[in-house]
């Protein structure tokens, strides 16, 4: 969602906010903004990309050595400079960057202006700015101020306070919404996601749901604590700041997609026994017996993690023999879900932050579920609430849309697939799967180094507004995610249908005007998908085919995308690859920025 940057310290704080800024302008784009704490609080703010703030900021003075930046992703407010953080009560004295939603906002608001308090923006966040403020004018101390003000609001928040009265501290606090304070040498950083801390410092402490921190150049105070937060709290980032740059390449998206032949080798490492068949999951270890007595596992997850999902469902079943559900975690959060101590709830989660996944993990526990995460970012909160898990290492994501996170979550559920197996003594599969794991790394590469047939089928789509993706068993939820892909950074409206059900509908849509991108490898349902094809072109439709087998498919399709062949259960992992290159070079032909789509945000920390 959006991002959040503060520092304290003995240097100049304006550079290192818009350093972090630039680092997480990729969670909201809209608007951004600074305040530098120098005896007053100096605030700029501008409508639009990080770029119109920095060019403010070199035109107006912000000397100080602590303050607060934001960068915002709109959810209360048109993005306008007014409604851009940070938020200031009505003397100027306060100032105050938030993630998260104030859901008691419209009350709040109405009895502060009814005591004379002057809006100006319409966010839920500035209410917070104006109860501080009441309350100081009522002597209350800062940090009393802010807890004081943060027991009357329902809702979320991430949250940083700076004050002119209080030179050289900033609070910070937590409900809901991510915040890590970075540990320097007499001097602390704090953001909303530790890539805009790695540049600085990799010591770090993740704040909890409900505490509230004072930093200061000296130390971090947790919930009016007498004593500094120690060592215990620390942790270690354990990435680099290369993996938070675009290394030569134009865009993160693109970057991204070229570097998952590591990021499978990364999922992979020290989790394969290739001579033994055995899978190794040090995080699943301590939790054997449990997991051995599960009858069900409900897989959740937002966007194209729940698509990851799908996939799980397929491998477990097939490979380890354990029903399997898949729910979108915002619809099973408000559900009555059937679940009891014998289910395993698996949260997949690249950020580990998503409002949604977070709160069905946490309906999970209260009905007793074993609950895990599938979880990219190391120390988030679903990584941390989840009673074990497996993380899928795919180091630090930028592009708003998932493309190696979502190939390290197919790699990683095929490894818990085979691990949930092996637990119950299933092990004809195992063999063959680790080797074919084994194999891909190659095999993507093969498809990478083969970028140019991409072109051809975005030469063949053209102009084109609509298109239907299609694909059957292993590769519906790929359908899935590749029209997703698709209508995220192209802005092309797509949809994903399974192949079988092509001829419930989707069908009337197709003329010589309306594209399908099939995906059918030679696996069990070739024969079956063939057929598709040919209804399809009878139809006089347009097709691109993503296949393994271009001599069998190439003379009925349009355009024809060649991929490796693996095994079935592996073959999704080759055959996404070609989607999002689809959906990288559709944007970038129609001029668009595929790291920055419009309305949308890497990490949904909200409802
Ligand atoms: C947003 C992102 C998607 C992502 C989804 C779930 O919608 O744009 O790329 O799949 O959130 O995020 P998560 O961090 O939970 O995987």
């Amino acid at each position: 969602m959006c991002g959040i940057v503060g520092y304290v310290g003995s240097r100049q704080a304006t550079p290192i906010l818009m350093n972090g800024l630039s680092v997480l302008e990729y969670r909201g784009y809209d608007s951004a903004g600074i305040c530098v704490q120098n005896g007053r609080l100096t605030t700029i703010r501008a409508e639009g990309k990080l770029v119109e703030l920095e060019k403010k900021v070199k035109r107006f003075e912000s000397h100080g050595t602590c303050g607060i930046a934001h960068t915002r992703w709109a959810t209360h407010g048109v993005p306008e400079e007014r409604n851009a953080h940070p938020h200031r009560d009505c003397t100027g004295s306060i100032a105050l960057v938030h993630n998260g939603i104030i859901e008691n906002y419209q009350e709040l608001k109405a009895d502060l202006m009814s005591t004379g308090h002057l809006f100006s923006s319409d966010t839920d966040s500035e209410v917070l700015a104006h109860m501080i403020e009441e309350r100081m004018k009522n002597e209350m101390p800062l940090l009393q101020a802010v807890e004081d003000t943060l027991a009357h609001v329902r809702g979320t928040y991430g949250l940083v306070v700076v004050s002119k009265d209080v030179p050289q501290t900033l609070i910070a606090a937590r409900m809901g919404s991510p915040l890590v304070i970075g540990v320097g040498e007499d001097e602390h950083y704090i953001a909303s996601d530790p890539s805009a801390l790695i540049a600085y410092t990799k010591d770090v402490i993740y704040l909890d749901d409900g505490e509230i921190a004072v930093v200061t150049s000296e130390g971090v105070h947790l919930n009016g604590s007498p004593s500094a937060l120690t060592g215990s709290r620390q942790s270690k980032i354990d990435w680099d700041v290369e993996e938070t740059t675009k290394g030569g390449h134009p865009h993160f998206m693109l970057k991204e997609i070229m570097e998952q032949p590591k990021v499978i080798e990364d999922s992979l490492r020290g989790r394969m026994d290739l001579i033994h068949g055995r899978c190794i999951l040090g995080g699943l270890e301590g939790i054997q017996d449990r997991l051995a007595q599960i009858d069900r596992i409900v897989i959740v997850g937002c966007g194209s993690a729940y698509y990851a999902g799908l996939v799980g469902e397929y491998l477990i079943e097939e490979i380890a023999g354990i029903p399997v559900e898949v729910e979108l975690a915002s619809e099973f959060r408000y559900r009555k879900p059937l679940i009891s101590e014998r289910t395993a709830v698996l949260a997949i989660s690249q950020s580990g932050e998503t409002a949604d996944t977070l709160e069905a993990i946490r309906e999970a526990k209260r009905k007793h579920a074993l609950t895990l995460g599938l979880v990219n970012t190391v120390g988030s909160s679903i990584a941390r609430e989840t009673d074990a898990g497996v993380y899928n290492h795919a180091g630090p994501e930028v592009g708003v849309a998932s493309t190696k996170a979502f190939v390290s979550q197919l790699t990683t559920l095929t490894l818990i697939a085979i691990y949930l197996g092996q637990l119950r003594g299933v092990h004809e599969r195992t063999h063959a799967l680790l080797a074919g794991l084994a194999e891909l790394p190659k095999q993507v590469q093969e498809i990478l180094d083969h970028r140019e047939q991409i072109l051809e089928a975005v030469t063949s789509l053209g102009s084109t507004e609509h298109c239907l993706f299609l694909g059957r068993k292993f590769h519906a939820p790929i359908a899935y995610e590749g029209a997703l892909k698709l209508k995220e950074v192209s802005y092309v409206h797509a949809e994903g249908y399974t192949s079988g059900e092509m001829k419930h509908g989707p069908i009337a849509l197709i003329d010589k005007s309306f594209p399908s991108i099939v995906l059918c490898p030679k696996d069990s349902m070739f024969e079956k998908t063939w057929s598709n094809i040919e209804e399809l072109k009878a139809r006089g439709g347009m097709i691109i085919a993503i296949t393994t087998d271009r001599e069998s498919v190439g003379s009925l399709v349009d355009a024809c995308i060649e991929i490796p062949q693996t095994l079935e259960e592996l073959q999704p992992i080759l055959s996404v690859i070609p989607t999002q290159l689809l959906a990288y070079e559709m944007a970038v032909a129609r001029s668009l920025d595929p790291d920055k789509p419009r309305n949308l945000a890497k990490s949904v920390t909200v409802e």
